[in-house]
């Protein structure tokens, strides 16, 4: 069906809506999609190591337990990595970038963040799921007290219907244990909740998550069939008879006559209860639809709506392209039919300043800057990525090849494997899976390639539409994975090994799936091993690796490759290759961790780019070397280039294609400069001076006005210039910043590869202890499961009780109690009303051998279940400003038990703000500033000890908030 125009009004209003991408929910659908990454509660250290409970359901205690109190907790927003908050170690994990977390810091490795949200009455008979896009690595999650899932893996999502256990107009709480401690990878992959979280609302019948699929399974001059896909889930107790209608939206003013959607349904159909159901249908767009590319990222979208009695019971909103991949043995990679060069680059997740939890808007950031130098295509190694980035992918145009994190046909890794691929397929980006990277020790045994054809199978079942390869770093070897891979990867071995593969296996095509490696480090013109730098020449690569020229010559020239994947496009964490201590991060990167450019940027940009490009390198002040010979060279596609110092020709120079070109240059201070030429024409100049000390530090936002929506970004550059105003590229001038107005400092950083300064300053509570003194115990029967006994009751006369011991010689005297006895302890402990006015008070306990149950005033706080625990306890709810009594029942399973008297009752007072600072590295820093939720005005200031300040004004404007659990 195709809709003209005029039509109906609640089309309108509903097109108008997917016209701008809009991810609000129609008004006449129970849907609801709800962020809930405000306002979390995060606590360090793993302080409750038996919360977990096993022996019966809601049994778990500490932060598990609902009546748990948090306000001694610092609060946060997600996504958060706590990775980045911790110190650099040199004893610590090299690859992951000497961060002291991991095995052998077991304090710093396992967090607990917990969140208190209201669900109205209304929600009576919708279905309720919690969706964790990703949490690294391990994590407990309950809800309510309830265990909900035990989910193992770092970069998959995971989801629970959790309709059972909430409280309708009531609070909820969700709790969640997440262990850092074991690695996947070999590189940086930070700790926390570092992804989104969602909570979703439908009605009980409803579209299964991730099951609607849309592809397009012809594309002609005449139109473009859409075929569409959906499983329906009936979790009601009668059947239903339903029906699936989707309207397809095309770009503005993609359709010949004006209108702009087309529509189409499924039979009704009757779907059981309890049942599920899948349903398909095609949806004709009968004109030329306007195709994407990276070049021009035309996007589709379709409103899916499930029907029941002309109602719209459930809907969603898919964003999708219309566009074919495949690839052909010769002219290797095919974007809609045409050979198309992958220009691509390889990437981990994590930026300067924010580790593994980057905001949306630093997708964005981040695929923008990789389209500067031509790069079209990204490889999400070695895991699946966040939703975010395949957003930023299809709407900024990348040709996206998404890879599993393991390669496995074990159930849990296919289910894993299922999962992204779900999830995954509709974006208009997407367009290669890779079932796994270098996987050394099975990719050529039969094994490995039993399995690899096992999840190429998957994906071709769930996914008949992307070609598949696997990341293989061999050479000539067609053993295991290679022989059964759709499309051969090439990881390394430019060359002959290349050559002899492809002619004894012409038929199968090639992609190089990772190239290059090649290390430098941004501004630096000299290997220094010492300080972990490596020249900015191409010079420099691993033995396995190559400059970034001879991969890419060799590429360029041999179409059957289809291009490939540069190692990699951002530096990264960890992997500080060629170096190690006290060198932190890689040096791969064509950009730097913040994403300034290197200087191989440039070669990527004259041969990847059709804009004219002429660079020069290196930067032209090296006082103490006048007359020394300096090596310059220029990257340009100018057919000819001359070089001058001072005015005075150094000689012209015919460029080769994908090459550059060199000079030696006696150094003189001065004005070094270079004219491009095609045909003879002059088509590009450039020049770079010697120049004076700094004298101001300037602050440049990528974004002056930014969306007051409490998670967009603007990323400033902070330079520093002389008195002409230039900039000087050598600057490392310490810098100190201060943020007012509508938003807060996220992160910094400069991208020195050696640089122990934080990327975060976060905000420090403070610690008031009060020591709890003169405890009395008694043997006493304790009545059962931690109940009231009388004992604990503030006014109960304790005189005649046991005195512990006073502290002396590190003997407490606590260990009172025999095998199987039971007592209560008691002490008071008095508090001002300026004491609670703090947002937490907490208590806690050296050690209890072996169970305590822990009383306030009457109220029960806590219990402890292992001798080893210290436990601890926000008390703040149940004390009051005077005297306060604290009780607690001690049973003692076996040996000498009772309570340790060393205990402290702490005021946690007002987050103090840390202040804020970061040093230029070779020129520049960077500094991201987070929105708030108010319009209005973010106010930065940097300033540098000698050089005048810098103030930087971005503008926030009010926009409709994402929808969010309040
Ligand atoms: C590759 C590997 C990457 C990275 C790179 C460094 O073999 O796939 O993850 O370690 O080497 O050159």
């Amino acid at each position: 069906m195709h809709i003209p125009r005029p039509f109906s009004t609640w089309l309108l209003a509903v097109t108008l809506a997917a016209a701008s991408l809009s991810l609000a929910t129609a008004a006449d659908s129970p849907r609801e999609h709800l962020s809930l990454d405000a306002n979390w509660k995060f606590h360090l250290g793993d302080d409750w190591p038996n919360a977990l409970q096993l022996d019966k359901a809601g049994s778990s205690t500490g932060p598990a337990s609902e009546k748990f109190g948090d306000n001694s907790w610092r609060s946060l927003d997600l996504p958060h990595d706590w990775a980045i908050e911790l110190p650099f170690d040199k004893s610590a994990d090299g690859s992951h970038g000497f961060r002291a977390v991991g095995p052998n810091f077991a304090k710093n490795s396992i967090g607990w963040y917990r969140r208190t949200f209201e669900l109205p009455k209304e929600d009576a008979g919708k279905r309720i799921w919690l969706t964790f896009d990703g949490v690294f690595r391990d994590a407990t999650v309950w809800v309510n007290g309830w265990l909900v899932k035990r989910h193992e893996g770092g970069y998959y999502p995971f989801r629970e219907d959790i309709t059972d256990l909430v409280h309708l107009g009531g609070k909820n709480v969700v709790a969640v244990k997440v262990d850092a401690t074991k690695v996947e990878g070999w590189f940086y992959e930070g700790a926390g909740i570092y992804r989104h979280v969602w909570l979703d609302k439908t009605g009980p019948v409803h579209l299964e998550h991730d099951s609607t699929f849309i592809s397009t399974p012809s594309i002609s001059t005449n139109g473009t069939t859409v075929h569409v896909e959906a499983r329906i889930a009936n979790d009601a107790p009668e059947p239903k008879t339903i029906l699936v209608m989707a309207t397809i939206y095309g770009p503005p003013n993609s359709a010949p006559d004006g209108s702009y959607a087309c529509a189409g349904e499924s039979q009704p159909v009757v779907i059981a209860a309890h049942k599920t159901m899948n349903l398909a249908f095609n949806v004709e767009i009968p004109w030329l639809t306007r195709q994407w590319s990276p070049e021009q990222p035309d996007l589709h979208s379709a409103w899916i709506r499930l029907r029941a009695s002309d109602e719209t019971i459930d809907d969603e909103r898919i964003t999708f392209g219309i566009r074919t991949f495949a690839f052909d043995k010769d002219q290797g990679f095919l974007l809609n039919g045409r050979p198309y060069v992958l220009k691509g680059t390889c990437n981990h997740q994590d930026m300067a300043g924010v580790g593994a939890a980057l905001p949306d808007a630093l997708q964005y950031f981040r695929i923008a800057k990789l389209k500067e130098f031509g790069c079209n295509s990204y490889r999400t190694s070695h895991n699946p990525p966040t939703p975010e980035l395949l957003d930023a992918c299809d709407r900024l145009g990348m040709i996206v090849m998404d890879e599993s994190r393991l390669l496995g046909s074990d159930s849990e890794n296919l289910r894993k494997w299922e999962d992204q691929i779900r999830r995954d397929r509709n974006h208009a980006s997407v367009g290669i899976w890779s079932v796994a990277n270098e996987e050394f020790s099975v990719q050529a045994t039969p094994q490995g390639g039993n399995v690899a054809r096992t999840m190429q199978d998957f994906v071709k079942r769930l996914d008949p539409t992307r070609p598949v390869t696997y990341a293989a770093p061999q050479g000539d070897t067609f053993d295991g994975i290679n022989g059964v891979i759709e499309v051969r990867g090439w990881n390394y071995h430019v060359g002959k090994d290349m050559e002899s593969y492809h002619a004894k296996h012409p038929l199968q095509p090639n992609v190089g799936t990772e190239q290059a490696s090649t290390v430098s480090t941004r501004g630096i013109y000299a290997n220094d091993k010492a300080r972990g730098y490596v020249s900015a020449y191409d010079d420099n690569a691993p033995s396995w690796a190559t400059t970034t020229e001879r991969w890419w010559s060799y590429f360029a020239d041999r179409p059957w490759l289809s291009g490939g994947f540069v190692w990699t496009g951002f530096d990264y964490r960890g992997e500080p290759t060629p170096y190690s201590w006290p060198c932190i991060n890689s040096h791969f990167g064509v950009l730097d961790t913040c994403g300034f450019p290197k200087d191989n940027f440039y070669y990527y940009q004259s041969w990847w780019t059709t804009n004219t490009v002429l660079h020069l390198l290196p930067h032209w002040n090296w006082p103490g070397r006048e007359g020394q010979a300096i090596r310059v060279d220029a990257l340009s596609n100018c057919e000819e280039v001359e070089l001058f110092l001072n005015g005075e020709s150094l000689g012209k120079q015919t460029m080769k294609r994908n090459s550059k070109l060199s000079w030696q240059v006696k150094y003189a201070p001065g004005t070094l400069s270079a004219k491009g030429f095609n045909g003879g024409k002059l088509v590009a100049e450039q020049k770079i001076e010697t120049t004076g000390d700094a004298v101001a530090i300037q602050l440049t936002p990528d974004r002056n006005t930014i969306s007051a929506d409490g998670t967009d970004v603007s990323v400033l550059t902070v330079s520093a210039v002389d008195a002409q105003g230039r900039a000087v590229p050598t600057a490392q001038n310490p810098v100190h910043f201060a943020v007012a107005g509508a938003g807060k400092i996220l992160g910094v950083g400069n991208g020195d590869p050696s640089s122990h300064e934080p990327d975060t300053f976060v905000p420090q509570l403070p610690v008031r202890a009060i020591a709890v003194n003169n405890w009395r115990w008694q043997l006493a029967e304790l009545p059962a499961r931690g109940k009231l006994a009388p004992q604990y009751a503030p006014d109960f006369d304790d005189a005649a009780w046991n005195v512990i011991k006073p502290k002396t010689d590190g003997d407490t005297g606590e260990l009172v109690l025999q095998s199987g006895q039971t007592a209560i302890y008691r002490a008071h402990v008095t508090l001002t009303e300026a004491d609670l006015n703090n947002p937490g008070v907490q208590i806690r306990f050296t050690g209890c051998d072996d169970r305590g149950w822990y009383f306030v005033n009457n109220q029960r706080v806590g219990e402890s279940r292992d001798w080893q625990e210290q436990p601890l306890f926000d008390i703040k709810k149940a004390l009051h400003a005077g005297d306060n009594v604290i009780a607690v029942g001690v049973k003692n399973d076996e040996g000498a038990g009772g309570l340790n008297p060393d205990v402290n009752v702490e005021i946690i007072g007002q987050p103090v703000a840390a202040p804020w600072s970061r040093s230029l590295f070779n020129g520049l820093a960077q500094i991201m500033i987070q929105a708030t939720k108010d319009a209005g005005e973010i106010k930065l200031t940097a300033s540098a000890e000698g050089l005048q300040p810098a103030t930087a004004a971005v503008a926030t404007q009010p926009v409709t908030p994402r929808p969010s659990v309040p």
